[in-house]
């Protein structure tokens, strides 16, 4: 056993051990499917376990699970990039021909331009080379745009006049602005007039990600001419449009619906959306630059996160890497259209290994049944949760803040006898509950309808002190209809992080946990009630997982 390494996740995406130096990786990049394979790029600070001297790291798999790591695609080499090359996608051009953009930092001041590269070799399956050609960068801003933030280019889209789109991230003031250029040839590029969006008191705009989800099923749409399926009279409902954007300030990110056509080139939100810190997320834990893509061999939209460590910096440094790869999310709309659902892609199902099943458990209130005969520390577990009624659940008191779950979660915590809940998962628990990530409901009473609260509890998860480091109780509210008297979660764990997603994907949390004694065969998973109200576990399925066979590690 590697003690240093305790923490190294199994089977979520870091890059490969005994690097000379693991490294830092950050941002998911450019991510795309070309020829058959998937290519994940990502900022990767080659020389330490700390953010800096940022490149674009690249692997490639075929299945999203097995990953081949590759030489860095794009680094400082060029006046247009010499001080960092920083977040952008990747579009797949007419004709097949992929082309990356990203931000190229080009003085000590941290001026940001936007650069584009090309494969060397399109005959290369991998495509390990990119060439940043001389005309570059493309785009530089004006005299209106603050050039410290002017950063990450979206993938581009088609509009109905043929001409291409972007979106750039950036701030004037404290408003977050996703800046609109347009252009013929992809080398020309006018700034429009107005900027696909902006929303005041947000502070800067990082990473926007700007796409359209079908307004019936689970099938993903290509962000290429997007808009050609938003008009026209027949089809002009089916599509919705997803704006996210990551906050600078808050280190977290916001989404919303809407409504965008390319005759008018604005985004503008649903009404009811909340366009601002309260709105909704893609996670309420650790997750942050996340990006998406269409992947047409299997017709769906797929979304990276990155999760960063929570532990010091001093510790990431002794353990020489920091930074992980959430599991790839499938992203569709739920049949409201007021959310998006999100689930883990099926084909991380294929490293599930040893089963273990239960039905029809009653959980009385204290009760803890151990989920044995799996390896706790790397497991993925499924649980529908059904009971007889909502009579018991306590009442949402008026003063409470209907937008801060990690609040109310943090006072009313798994140990907290409650009415309907606190029910759930204790991941990564010690034998003796010394430490423990508990993942659980709690639902409330209110006026109109429950209130149903998730969360994924960093704050006794490790016996470690905690100086410098950030434990917090992550929540979120679930939107979901309980009249058929169930909930369910599905939780993915691995050593050092719990990904969890509420009422099939409508809530989803990521903890970073740096356990001590709850690791390896030592780790210990149960299912827990600590409220007044007897819940059942309708049907529970938990899955040792295998490491992927090639991570590089
Ligand atoms: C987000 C971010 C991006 C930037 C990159 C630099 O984490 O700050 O805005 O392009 O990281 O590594």
């Amino acid at each position: 056993v590697d003690v240093k390494q305790v923490h190294r996740t199994g089977y979520h995406f870091q890059p490969p051990r005994n690097w000379i130096n693991d490294g830092q990786p950050s941002d998911p990049n450019g991510p795309m499917y070309f020829n058959g394979t998937y290519h994940l790029f990502y900022q990767y600070n080659p020389k330490g376990a700390v953010w800096g001297n940022i490149v674009w790291a690249h692997s490639v798999s075929k299945d999203l699970i097995n990953w081949q790591r590759l030489e860095n695609a794009i680094y400082p080499s060029k006046p247009f990039d010499k001080y960092g090359c920083w977040s952008g996608s990747a579009t797949i051009l007419p004709g097949n021909k992929p082309v990356i953009l990203y931000t190229g930092i080009i003085d000590a001041n941290n001026t940001q331009v936007q650069n584009y590269a090309i494969p060397a070799d399109i005959s290369d399956p991998y495509l390990r080379k990119w060439v940043k050609p001389d005309n570059n960068p493309l785009i530089v801003a004006d005299k209106s745009i603050n050039k410290t933030a002017f950063r990450d280019p979206t993938t581009a889209w088609l509009g109905q006049d043929g001409r291409w789109r972007i979106s750039i991230g950036g701030r004037r003031k404290n408003r977050g602005i996703a800046y609109l250029y347009r252009s013929k040839d992809f080398v020309n590029w006018v700034k429009a007039q107005h900027p696909l969006h902006s929303t005041a008191r947000t502070g800067n705009w990082e990473c926007p990600d700007f796409f359209p989800v079908s307004a019936y099923g689970k099938n993903g749409l290509e962000i290429d001419g997007m808009d050609t399926l938003a008009e026209g009279s027949t089809v002009g409902s089916n599509v919705k449009y997803v704006l996210k954007v990551s906050l600078d300030v808050t280190r977290y990110e916001y989404y919303t619906l809407g409504t965008y056509s390319s005759k008018t080139d604005k985004y503008i939100p649903d009404k009811g959306m909340i366009d601002g810190w309260n709105g909704l997320r893609y996670d309420y834990g650790n997750f942050y630059a996340s990006k998406s893509f269409f992947d047409p061999s299997k017709n769906r939209r797929i979304l990276w996160g990155w999760a960063n460590e929570s532990d010091s910096t001093a510790d990431d440094v002794k353990k020489g890497w920091a930074g992980i790869q959430l599991i790839p999310r499938t992203i569709s709309l739920d049949p409201k259209g007021k959310q998006l659902l999100q689930w883990p892609i099926e084909e991380v199902e294929k490293l599930r290994g040893k089963k273990i099943e239960l039905s029809s458990k009653k959980l009385v209130k204290g009760d803890k049944v151990e989920i044995t005969g799996i390896t706790a520390a790397q497991a993925d577990v499924d649980v529908t949760f059904s009971f007889n009624s909502l009579d018991r659940a306590e009442p949402f008191h008026p003063s409470w803040d209907r937008y801060d779950a990690q609040k109310l979660c943090s006072q009313k915590g798994s140990t907290v006898e409650g009415g309907l809940g606190p029910f759930g998962l204790l991941t990564l628990a010690s034998k003796k509950l010394e430490e423990y990530t508990p993942v659980f409901f709690r639902v409330f009473k209110a006026q109109d309808k429950p209130i149903v609260l998730m969360c994924s509890d960093a704050s006794r998860s490790t016996l470690k002190d905690g100086i410098g480091t950030y434990r917090p109780s992550f929540a979120g509210f679930v939107d979901v209809d309980l009249t058929q008297k169930k909930l369910s979660l599905r939780s993915l764990i691995d050593h050092s992080v719990v990904e969890s997603f509420g009422a099939g994907g409508k809530t989803c949390i990521s903890s970073r946990v740096y356990p001590t004694l709850a690791v390896y065969n030592n780790a210990h998973l149960y299912a827990f009630n600590n409220g007044t109200q007897i819940v059942t576990i309708d049907s529970l399925s938990a899955w040792s997982m295998n490491n992927p066979q090639n991570m590089n590690q």
